[in-house]
């Protein structure tokens, strides 16, 4: 159920806050973020941008900005 709102939500386009990559990679929908270097997030994260890879991937980057980016990726990345 939870897997269905949020793709519906991913799908329509509502506004989606960075602080929310937890819902997807830490509920063992997607691999989680802490194992990646945030150099290594934010630079699958372009490539995301530009339109490569998961879907739901492309659109969630294609609605942030550079800098939602990396403190995205340094909130989430290994510490
Ligand atoms: C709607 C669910 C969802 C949300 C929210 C989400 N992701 Fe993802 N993400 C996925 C899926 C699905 C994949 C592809 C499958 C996988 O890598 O496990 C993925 C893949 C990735 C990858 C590639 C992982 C790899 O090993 O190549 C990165 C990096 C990533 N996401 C970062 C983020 C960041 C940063 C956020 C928050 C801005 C975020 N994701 C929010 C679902 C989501």
């Amino acid at each position: 159920m939870k897997k269905i709102i949020v793709s519906a939500m991913v799908l329509t386009g509502v506004a989606f806050a960075y602080s929310d990559c937890a819902m997807c990679h830490n509920g063992g929908m997607a691999a989680k973020l802490d194992t990646m270097a945030p150099a290594q997030i934010i630079k699958k994260m372009k490539e995301f941008k530009a339109g490569k890879g998961n879907p739901m991937m492309v659109n969630i980057a294609k609605g942030m900005s550079e800098k939602e980016i990396e403190e995205a990726a340094k909130k989430y990345g290994k510490k």
